[in-house]
């Protein structure tokens, strides 16, 4: 048995993954991010204080553990230098308990630009972040980037940039327009060098020294670059499988794998959600559940579970457990849906998750009703004190997707966890 734990999220995003691995962190010696960037908003409580991650991973305010950033995300210099302040206010970091990935690509001011000129010009949008995560990628896959390790090396980073002005229309100007821009993103450099290391070299070394690591996953299954719903998804590999491509270590030293769902859906941004209400229940979830962008702070939009497609969210991660996440929020509902097939006009009944996202914007969900509670979930204790109907409705869940719902989330606190 090995000793790394993945902890994805299996949905479309905002499943709860920060609260998750503050509490798992626990089991722990190192979080690790593995891909993804300051498109993500992790939002966890320290002492009753609400803190939004972006790029640091969950497990930072455990004094005792060491964060890691792998190959696979991509940075976001001046925001993180930014973040670093804002957790050194609760938390005390060093390069010993931080470690960043030289080999991890960085964003920068273009980046950011390009990520927006498209949103704002294509005739059809993904509803980005406008975090520039897309083009970075883009560029990594090109050959052409600049990774940690060379951006804060001044002569490397001024080599890419001359590279970059010869061969890319519209970089030189853009310097020269956003010279402001350009100086914060220059001397971001010099916080972060101490911190810039061979990370994953370190984490295998960890590994094979038996340390446990979480490795957390930041967007979700269902907008995996792979198997989500292209193109409306994010440019990098969310599913498990991310993990081992980014940090480089062998699948078998996996011990678990998780999945975090919300006990409903949402998702931010463009593309289907065949289980989304827009009537008052739609919006009773959304108000209840605060949902909110905790990156954009924009409107999620919400539905019914969708038992089809955690399904295929859990064939391609492997999930050992699901997290179901947020049952609180179902708490009041006289009935609970949960979409267990899909119908098609033309296909007619659909129960694996398409890979055609016009097939599956096409789809309307056929739904299992079960009845709701009305009781308070408690905070903490074990899964036999949730009310009668939550247990049903759980149980539910795990015949659906063929999978043990291992944990439930009751609240935003540490605390706010039951474990079956
Ligand atoms: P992440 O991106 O997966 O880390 O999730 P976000 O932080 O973007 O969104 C999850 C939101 O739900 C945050 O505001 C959390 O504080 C909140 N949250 C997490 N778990 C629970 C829960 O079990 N119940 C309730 N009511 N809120 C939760
Ligand atoms: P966490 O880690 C929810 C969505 C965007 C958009 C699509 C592509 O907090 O769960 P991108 O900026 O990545 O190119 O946008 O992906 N998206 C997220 N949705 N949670 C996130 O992160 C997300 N990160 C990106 O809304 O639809
Ligand atoms: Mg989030």
């Amino acid at each position: 048995m090995g000793n790394v734990t993945i902890l994805v999220g299996a949905q479309w995003g905002d499943e709860g993954k920060g609260k998750w691995i503050d509490i798992l962190a626990d089991r722990v010696d190192i979080v690790a991010r593995y891909q993804g960037g300051n498109n993500a908003g992790h939002t966890l409580y320290v002492d009753g204080q609400k803190v939004v991650l972006h790029q640091i991973p969950s497990g930072i305010f455990h004094p005792e553990k060491i964060s890691a950033l792998a190959t696979g995300v991509v940075v976001n210099p001046h925001q993180l230098v930014e973040e670093m302040k804002k957790v050194s206010h609760l938390v005390t970091l060093t390069p010993e308990r931080l470690w960043l990935s030289a080999r991890a690509h960085v964003i920068s001011p273009w980046h950011i630009h390009l990520d927006g000129k498209k949103e704002t010009e294509s005739a059809q949008p993904i509803g980005t972040t406008k975090r520039g995560i897309g083009p970075t990628y883009a560029e990594k896959a090109n050959r052409t980037g600049l990774r940690l390790g060379d951006y804060v090396n001044t002569a490397k980073r001024e080599r890419w940039y001359a590279t970059m002005r010869l061969e890319t229309p519209g970089f030189a100007t853009h310097q020269e327009v956003y010279a402001a821009e350009w100086k914060q993103f220059d001397a971001a450099a010099v916080p972060l060098a101490p911190y810039v290391t061979d990370a994953e070299l370190l984490l295998r070394r960890a590994i094979a020294g038996g340390l446990g690591v979480l490795m957390e996953g930041a967007q979700g299954a269902l907008l995996d670059i792979n198997h989500g719903t292209y193109p409306y998804v994010t440019s990098s590999e969310t599913a498990a499988g991310g993990a081992f491509a980014s940090v480089g270590f062998a699948p078998k030293q996996i011990d678990k794998i998780y999945g975090v769902a919300k006990a409903y859906v949402t998702r931010v941004g463009e593309g289907p959600l065949p289980t989304e209400l827009k009537d008052a229940v739609g919006q009773h979830i959304a108000n209840v559940g605060k949902e909110f962008g905790a990156t954009t702070g924009r409107p999620r939009r919400c539905g019914w579970l969708d038992a089809v497609a955690l399904r295929y969210s859990a064939e391609i991660s492997g999930y050992d457990g699901i997290i179901l996440n947020k049952m609180d929020i179902l708490t009041g509902l006289d009935e609970i849906k949960v979409c267990v097939a899909y119908q098609h006009p033309e296909l007619g009944r659909i129960e694996d998750f398409p890979w055609d996202f016009e097939v599956l914007a096409a789809c309307e969900p056929i739904y299992k009703s079960f009845p709701g509670w009305t009781e308070e979930l408690p905070h903490g204790g074990s899964f036999k004190d949730l009310p009668h109907n939550a247990q049903i409705y759980v149980q539910g869940v795990e015949d659906l997707i063929k999978v043990p719902v291992t944990m439930v989330g009751t609240g935003v606190n540490r605390q706010d966890a039951i474990f079956k």
